[in-house]
């Protein structure tokens, strides 16, 4: 069992990065092997809608999506922590999420090439937000429950919390449970 932490944030032991440790922690505890991409380390360039991918399979922006396509491929669940940022997700987890146009093909169905992997694959959400109402972060899970819905993948659960400063998320003791919950969850 395979669990995959993406971390949109770019601060790196921010909140959104602590409560992406404690769910890949609580993986861990579960018996996964966990991994984790910060995506802000990464080349990723938005989509083109060149629409060579539908029949390939393959996206042709050459940069580093294509070995985070193959740890999604690998992975059996893939947990996404991001904050908000002007009311939507960060650009680096926009680019990401447009470029998982490669696994669909002309019309929108899943790759034949991929639609055996990714139809048992599980989606994991955290959000963050400065906002003391986590319902801030409303429009990232729309976008990715959507995109689980589309792409008949299972969301397993989403976890939002509230913290404004670097790192301020570390005393928020239940927020900290619910993200190592959905890790333990993750790989039941
Ligand atoms: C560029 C930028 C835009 C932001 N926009 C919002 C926003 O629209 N609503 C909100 O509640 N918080 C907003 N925030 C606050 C962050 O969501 C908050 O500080 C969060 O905890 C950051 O998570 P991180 O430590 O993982 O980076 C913004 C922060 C930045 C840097």
């Amino acid at each position: 069992m395979k669990v995959l932490g993406i971390l949109g944030s770019p601060r790196i032991g921010g909140n959104s990065d602590i409560l992406l440790e404690q769910a890949l922690a609580g993986a861990k505890d579960a018996g996964a092997e966990v991994e984790k991409v910060v995506l802000s380390k990464k080349k990723i360039a938005g989509c083109l809608d060149c629409g060579k991918c539908n029949d390939t399979g393959i996206c042709t922006i050459k940069d580093n999506m294509q070995e985070i396509h193959k740890k999604i491929l690998e992975a059996d669940v893939v947990i996404h922590s991001v904050p908000v940022y002007f009311w939507a997700m960060t650009s680096q987890m926009k680019a990401y999420l447009d470029r998982w146009c490669a696994f669909f093909d002309g019309q929108w169905r899943l790759h034949k090439a991929y639609r055996q992997k990714m139809k048992t694959k599980k989606i994991g959400l955290i959000t963050l937000c400065g906002d003391p109402n986590v319902s801030t972060a409303d429009p990232i899970v729309h976008s990715f429950k959507n995109t689980c819905q589309f792409s008949g993948l299972k969301l397993l659960d989403v976890v939002q919390a509230s913290a404004a400063a670097k790192g301020e998320i570390a005393n928020n003791e239940a927020a900290k449970k619910r993200a190592y919950d959905l890790g333990k969850k993750a790989v039941i």
